[in-house]
């Protein structure tokens, strides 16, 4: 594996959530496997008054806590806090970036890092712009002894318009190409697996079309509630938080036609093909093909569960919805009317997200009097938990006649004696040290997407009869989600059963 050159990771927002919980230990982990440059240094910024040690010290007890690989060793982690600092500052003060450009110069001069700066926005995204704006004011944007990279985390707008402003904005200060926007899905080991399992095998690709595909679903659920960001959450809702990014990007990378190379641009360019074949949802139509609903009070393993309504920092009345589901379709030669079925939500029966192809059925259905109705074969890529891939067939009973009776082949990634799964930031991190924008989102990307989704946000504005269902915490969504499913006795894939009915751990 190639090591990075070195180099100087400034994150904004240092001292939140993000930073702890998966930016450090992340970091450590790459530290860990030798993958960090061979000199770098790691700057902190945040308004909050903080000595160097403190940060330290919470940035050591961060990696303890919630680094993923604990096996791997924690014994050097005096050494790796050693390279961090705190800078506190003013995020609107042109002059406080002024005393951060000097601050930088002095680390990198003591700690031998050279010109390469990476700037990481962990901050809540109404500050992106002026952060960067502020950045390139002071000179820190201009590649002239290194690179300049920004990491932007989501959201990266929270409609097209917005969007489109913020690209507008960086594309002021900084090329397209020094850009990182993370959607740390495209992080994740079995999302990127979707590539080689669709392009390195021979057997799937001749299928992967409308004349063998009958449909296909996406399904990402949390059994979580909103927790503490019934805040942020309330403004923002399934459909921004999951749908225009991840599920899309999911969408993405199952639809799209084989990429000329494994350049950054051959695969971001066949993603954003599909982008511009989704067939658009009129907003009259948005009531047939979307519903969206909110998890209501319910009972869970015999406990009680509150619902969305009454979690802190929401409102009694929102409408936000915490449960989204969409058909729609892509109009293109592979995809011609094939139905796509997405679906999110909080406060589902367990966590689970999984690609789901059904492929149609045999035209003629021999052992239709022993058998009654067939049940389809399916190939279930599973991006988390369980990560692996099951492929369901009809085989025959053993014994007399010809009973038939549908069977699993299965591979889970931890059967592999020696695969270490590492964490969708370790990932990303890395191969922005590197250079390599492959699983980071383009600008035409995003706002596709976000062009995707605003007819429906539209149709949630301007006509509030559009009906926002209640569901109970631990279930499946809203009934009407059902009614999506085109076909007579078709429904979603129900990996495990209602949590308010019964307890069953979800496998695949
Ligand atoms: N947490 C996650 O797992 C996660 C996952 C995906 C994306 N993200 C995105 O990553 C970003 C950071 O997430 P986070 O969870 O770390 O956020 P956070 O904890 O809410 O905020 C990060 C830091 O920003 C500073 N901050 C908060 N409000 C501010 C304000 N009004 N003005 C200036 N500074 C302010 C605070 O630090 P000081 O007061 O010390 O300055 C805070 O510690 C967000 O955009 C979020 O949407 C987070």
């Amino acid at each position: 594996m190639e090591k990075p050159f070195n180099l100087i990771l400034v994150i904004f927002g240092a001292t939140g959530d993000l930073t702890s919980r998966k930016l450090l230990p992340a970091l450590f982990s790459l530290k860990n496997q030798g993958l960090m440059p061979d000199k770098c240094a790691f700057i902190g910024v945040g308004r909050s008054e903080k000595s160097v040690e403190d940060f330290r010290n919470d940035m050591e007890k961060a990696v303890r806590e919630f680094l993923e690989d604990k096996d791997a060793g924690i014994s050097n982690i005096k050494q790796f806090t050693a390279c961090i600092d705190y800078f506190k500052m003013d995020y609107q003060s042109p002059g406080d970036y002024e005393k951060l450009r000097q601050e930088i110069e002095k680390i990198s001069a003591a700690r031998g890092t050279g010109g390469n700066i990476i700037f990481y926005m962990a901050t809540p995204p109404s500050l992106y712009e002026v952060i960067a704006t502020n950045i390139a004011k002071a000179g820190m944007g201009v590649q002239n002894d290194g690179f300049r990279r920004f990491i932007i985390e989501k959201p990266f707008g929270y409609d097209l318009e917005s969007a489109r402003n913020l690209n507008k904005t960086l594309h002021m200060l900084v090329q397209e190409d020094q850009i990182y926007r993370i959607d740390h899905y495209l992080g994740k080991e079995t999302v990127q697996n979707l590539l080689v399992t669709r392009f390195a095998n021979g057997i799937f690709e001749p299928l992967w079309n409308r004349n063998y595909v009958h449909r296909i679903e996406i399904t990402s659920a949390e059994s979580m509630g909103v927790e503490d960001r019934g805040g942020y959450y309330d403004g923002s809702g399934a459909l921004r938080d999951m749908v225009q990014n991840h599920l899309l990007q999911m969408v993405g990378l199952t639809a799209m036609e084989p990429p000329s190379s494994l350049e950054a641009d051959a695969i971001r360019n066949e993603v954003l093909k599909v982008f511009q074949s989704l067939q658009p949802i009129k907003e009259e139509d948005v009531e047939k093909q979307v519903i969206r609903g909110q998890y209501t009070p319910s009972k869970i393993r015999g406990e009680c569960v509150t619902g969305y309504r009454y979690e802190k920092d929401v409102d009694v009345h929102s409408r936000t919805e915490t449960y989204v589901a969409i058909r729609f379709y892509i109009d293109n030669w592979r995809w011609g009317g094939v139905p796509f079925y997405i679906r999110t939500g909080k406060r589902l029966p367990t966590r689970v997200t999984e690609v789901v192809i059904h492929f149609k059925q045999t035209p003629h259905h021999l052992f239709r009097r022993v058998m009654g109705k067939l049940s389809g074969n399916q190939l279930i890529i599973r991006i988390q938990p369980d990560e692996g891939m099951l492929l369901k067939f009809d085989m025959k009973e053993p014994g007399a006649g010809f009973n038939v009776k549908n069977v699993n082949m299965d591979f889970h990634y931890k059967d592999l004696a020696d695969a270490r799964m590492p964490s969708a930031y370790e990932r990303l991190l890395y191969d922005v040290m590197l250079g390599d924008s492959t699983l980071f989102s383009r600008d035409d990307e995003v706002e596709t997407a976000w062009k995707f989704i605003e007819p429906i946000q539209k149709a949630w504005k301007n006509n509030p009869a559009i009906k926002v269902y209640g569901y109970p915490a631990g279930t499946w969504g809203p009934e009407p989600s059902n009614s999506l499913i085109e076909g007579e006795g078709l429904m979603w894939r129900y990996p495990c059963k209602n949590m308010a009915d019964e307890e069953l751990y979800c496998e695949l």
